[in-house]
């Protein structure tokens, strides 16, 4: 196997939303279309389901990631900061 997209859909009576929830290619093909395709795929199967908007969390530090969404459209909507301490 050379990846998977797994898509998930957060249903709402008003606006039901996707979501790409998991996206992984494998290290060694890494750069070469595969993440791109998945991720296409998996908002293919979305739009099959009558789902209109997605969305999807990611690191800000994952700059191959967000290079993915961001060639495919997405933009930042909002951002979550974590905060932890040694204990
Ligand atoms: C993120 C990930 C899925 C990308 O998969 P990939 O097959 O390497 O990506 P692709 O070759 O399809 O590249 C698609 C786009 O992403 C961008 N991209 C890919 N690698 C990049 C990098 N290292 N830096 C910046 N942009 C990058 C490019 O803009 C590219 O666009 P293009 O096809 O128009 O050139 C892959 O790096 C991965 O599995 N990472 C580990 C798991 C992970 O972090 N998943 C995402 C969690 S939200």
């Amino acid at each position: 196997m050379l990846g998977f997209c797994w898509t998930k859909v957060h249903r709402s009576p008003s606006s039901p939303i996707g979501e790409i929830y998991v996206l992984a290619v494998r290290p060694t093909h890494h750069g070469r279309g595969v993440g791109r395709s998945l991720a296409e795929a998996g908002l293919r199967s979305l739009r099959d389901r009558w789902i209109e908007r997605a969305m999807l969390f990611v690191d800000a530090a994952n700059t191959s990631a967000l290079g993915l969404y961001e060639r495919l459209g997405f933009t930042i909507t909002c951002t979550a900061t974590a905060f932890s301490a040694s204990v």
